[in-house]
C-alpha cells in the first residue's frame, strides 16, 4: 500500500476546487462532499485510482461503484439513458437517485468500477460543489461512502477524516450533506427494480413510472453486492424498534421520546435521515453502552433509515 503522510482539508472555494480537481486527474483519492454523504472520489477511467479506493477503505470485495457525472449528458459518454431510465433521470437528476444502466460500447471506464458487470450505477449529484469539481476534473469520478469499510458513512469533513486521515490524499470540506444517507438505486430488469432504498423516497420514483417498483430476487448476488450486513455498524450494539429501554441502554430516539440522542424530536423523516449517521458517529464515540433504537415507521425515507439501522443491528462479521 501506499503510505501517505496526512490528508489535505481544501476549502470550498475556487482554489480549492482546482486542487482537488488536479488531483483526482492525477490518480489519487479525493473525498468530495455530495448531497448524499461524502464520497472517496477517483477517476473512474483509472484503474490504479479505482483500486485505491478499495484499499484506503479496507474492503473486504471488489463491490461496483457510483460513478458521478455533472448532468445527463455526461452521463450518456459512458452508459445507454433510454426508456423509464431516461425518464426517471428527467424527473430527479441532480438528485439523490443512482440508475443502474448498460455501459456503452466502448466508453472508458476501468472494469473495476463495475466489478466486471455489463452494467454501471451513475447518478448526477445535487451539491452544487460536486458538480462544479466534476466538471473541473472532466472524468467520470467513482466514489462509494468515504468510509473505511463497515463503518458509518460521513456525513461532514470531520468524519472523513477520523476513519481516513492519511489515507487519501484530500477532502473537500463542503459542511454537513443535507440529505444524510445514500442515493436510492434503481435497476432495469427490464423491469424497475429497487436495488436499495436510500434519499429519493421509492414512491416519488413509482409516481413518475406509473408502476410499482419491483424488488429484487432474493439471494440476488449482482444487485446486493456490498451490502453486507454490519456496513454502517458502531461498536455498541443496537437494538431496534425499542419502547422501553433496558438498564444500562441509551435510547436513539424518534418522535417525541426522552432520548440520549434524538434523530427527530417532532417525528420528520427528512430531519431523521440527515441526523442519522451524524447521531451513530456521536454514539459511537461517546463509548460501548448497548443502543436502542425507537420505531422508525416503514414510508417514505424511513425505508432507507431502517435498511442502514437494521444493518448496524445485525451480527457482526469482523
Ligand atoms: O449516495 C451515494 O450513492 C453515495 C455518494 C458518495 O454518492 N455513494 C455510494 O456508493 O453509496 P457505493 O459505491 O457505496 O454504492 C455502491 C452500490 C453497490 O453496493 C451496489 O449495491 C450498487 O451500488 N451497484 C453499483 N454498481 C452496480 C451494478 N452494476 N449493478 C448492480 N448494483 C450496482
Ligand atoms: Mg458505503
Amino acid at each position: 500500500g501506499t503510505e501517505r503522510t496526512g490528508t489535505a482539508r481544501l476549502k470550498a472555494d475556487a482554489a480549492g476546487i482546482a486542487r482537488a480537481a488536479a488531483l483526482l486527474r492525477a490518480g489519487e483519492l479525493v473525498s468530495f462532499p455530495t448531497e448524499t454523504v461524502y464520497g472517496l472520489g477517483a477517476d473512474a477511467t483509472d484503474d490504479v485510482a479505482v483500486a485505491r479506493i478499495f484499499e484506503a477503505k479496507g474492503r473486504p470485495r471488489f463491490n461496483p461503484l457510483i460513478v458521478h457525472l455533472p448532468d445527463a449528458a455526461r452521463v450518456r459518454d459512458i452508459a445507454m439513458l433510454e426508456g423509464d431510465a431516461a425518464r426517471l433521470a428527467e424527473a430527479f437528476w441532480p438528485g439523490p437517485l443512482t440508475l443502474v444502466l448498460p455501459i456503452r460500447p466502448g466508453a472508458r471506464l476501468s472494469p473495476l468500477v463495475s466489478a466486471g458487470l455489463p452494467t454501471v450505477a451513475v447518478r448526477v449529484p445535487d451539491q452544487p460543489l460536486a458538480r462544479v469539481l466534476l466538471q473541473a476534473a472532466g472524468r467520470p469520478i467513482a466514489a462509494p461512502s468515504a468510509n473505511p469499510s463497515g463503518r458509518i458513512s460521513p456525513t461532514e469533513a470531520d468524519h472523513v477524516l477520523a476513519g481516513l486521515d492519511g489515507k487519501i490524499a484530500a477532502v473537500l470540506d463542503g459542511g454537513a450533506c443535507a440529505v444524510g444517507v445514500e442515493s436510492t438505486i434503481v435497476g432495469f430488469d427490464p423491469a424497475a427494480t429497487l436495488l436499495r432504498p436510500g434519499g429519493l423516497p421509492a414512491e416519488a420514483v413509482e409516481a413518475c413510472l406509473g408502476a410499482p417498483l419491483a424488488l429484487p430476487a432474493p439471494g440476488d448476488t449482482v444487485s446486493a453486492p456490498g451490502q453486507l450486513q454490519s456496513h454502517y455498524a458502531p461498536r455498541a450494539g443496537l437494538r431496534l424498534d425499542a419502547t422501553d429501554l433496558s438498564p444500562g441502554e441509551r435510547l436513539l430516539g424518534f418522535g417525541p421520546v426522552e432520548a440520549d440522542l434524538n434523530l427527530s424530536p417532532s417525528g420528520d423523516l427528512v430531519e431523521a435521515a440527515a441526523n442519522l449517521f451524524h447521531h451513530l458517529h456521536r454514539l459511537d464515540a461517546d463509548g460501548d453502552a448497548p443502543i436502542a433504537v425507537s420505531p422508525i415507521p416503514e414510508t417514505g425515507l424511513g425505508r432507507a433509515i431502517n435498511d442502514r439501522l437494521r444493518r448496524a443491528a445485525a451480527p457482526r462479521d469482523g
